[in-house]
């Protein structure tokens, strides 16, 4: 029997419920992993219940997504998964990259995609002069692992570079500094799904807001875009995901990628575009399992 899984930390979200209707409907059995109740094994690998046994049996492809609640547990069970052979739309490498601004950064730069000047560095001051010096003002400061634009901090001049980054450092946290992308308040999100652009929205951010996430009151629409559709696959592939959300900056004449989502939500997306994404990945998903 072919089984498809779901591996989360937060089984309650409506979306892991969409996905299991979707396997529902087309005769398929998908389970989801709480990765709040499973044990990694490394040597064997293996996913073991609480009781010690393998809960692997079976399972032939899965789907993760890692959200800011305990990553690394989660990522070590689909380290254990992928020893383990099973077959997967997003792979642990990729996920870590995808989920961290600065390995993204160097992924989209080795293959040669547009993304905003990023720098990476540790000592508050010696970090806040080296980006002046290349970002100049107004900049971003980025927690490597920002979800829902929370993490993502605009910084008008260097004394509020200097105290954003010297707090950052204090709590110690990663970071990164980025070169605002002018005017600002403008994004696409395209949606990519083994290699082909599943849709296209457009953000506009709130009044007095430079983010555009929808968690943030920015406000979404379908849009067509060949161009961008075709910027975002190729993010997608130099970030080694199957499934991701790219987000891309306006910075007045072209678009940039901004990041490289491995586990994006889709509600607002699905009501602009119409879309059914969970359908689409359950068959992506049923399409890994056929081809191991
Ligand atoms: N360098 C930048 N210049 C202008 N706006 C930015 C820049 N980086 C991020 N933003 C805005 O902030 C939002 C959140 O940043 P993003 O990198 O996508 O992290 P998150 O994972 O938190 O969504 C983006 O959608 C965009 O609207
Ligand atoms: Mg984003």
């Amino acid at each position: 029997v072919v089984l498809l899984a779901v591996l989360t930390a937060r089984p309650d979200l409506a979306i892991h419920g969409e996905l299991a209707a979707a396997a529902e409907a087309r005769g398929l059995r998908l389970d989801l992993f709480d990765a709040g109740s499973l044990i990694a094994s490394a040597w064997p690998p293996d996913v073991l219940g609480p009781d010690g046994r393998s809960r692997l049996g079976g399972v032939s492809a899965v789907l993760a997504r890692v959200g800011n609640w305990r990553p690394d547990s989660t990522l070590a069970l689909l380290d254990a998964m992928a020893a383990a052979g099973v077959a997967m739309l997003n792979g642990p490498a990729a996920i870590r990259r995808g989920r961290d601004h600065w390995r993204t950064a160097a992924a989209l730069a080795a293959a040669g995609l547009p993304h905003p000047v990023t720098v990476a560095g540790s000592e508050p001051e010696a970090l806040a002069a080296g980006a002046a010096a290349v970002c100049g003002f107004p900049c971003v400061v980025k927690q490597r692992r920002s979800r829902q634009g929370v993490g993502v901090i605009l910084c008008p001049d260097r004394p509020a570079l200097e105290a954003v980054l010297d707090s950052l450092w204090r709590v110690g946290d990663e970071v990164v500094v980025q070169r605002f992308v002018a005017p600002g308040g403008l994004s696409r999100r395209v949606l990519v799904l083994a290699g082909e652009a599943i849709g296209c929205t457009e953000h506009v951010a709130a009044a007095g807001e430079f983010r555009t996430n929808a968690a943030r009151g920015g406000a979404v629409r379908a849009v067509a875009d060949d161009d961008v559709a075709r910027l975002a696959v190729s993010a997608c592939a130099s970030v080694g995901l199957g499934f991701a959300g790219v987000d891309l900056l306006f910075d007045g004449s072209s678009w940039l990628v901004g990041e490289v989502n491995p586990s994006p939500g889709w509600a607002h997306f699905a009501r602009a575009t119409g879309v059914n994404v969970a359908c689409l990945l359950v068959d992506a998903l049923a399409r890994l399992a056929a081809a191991t």
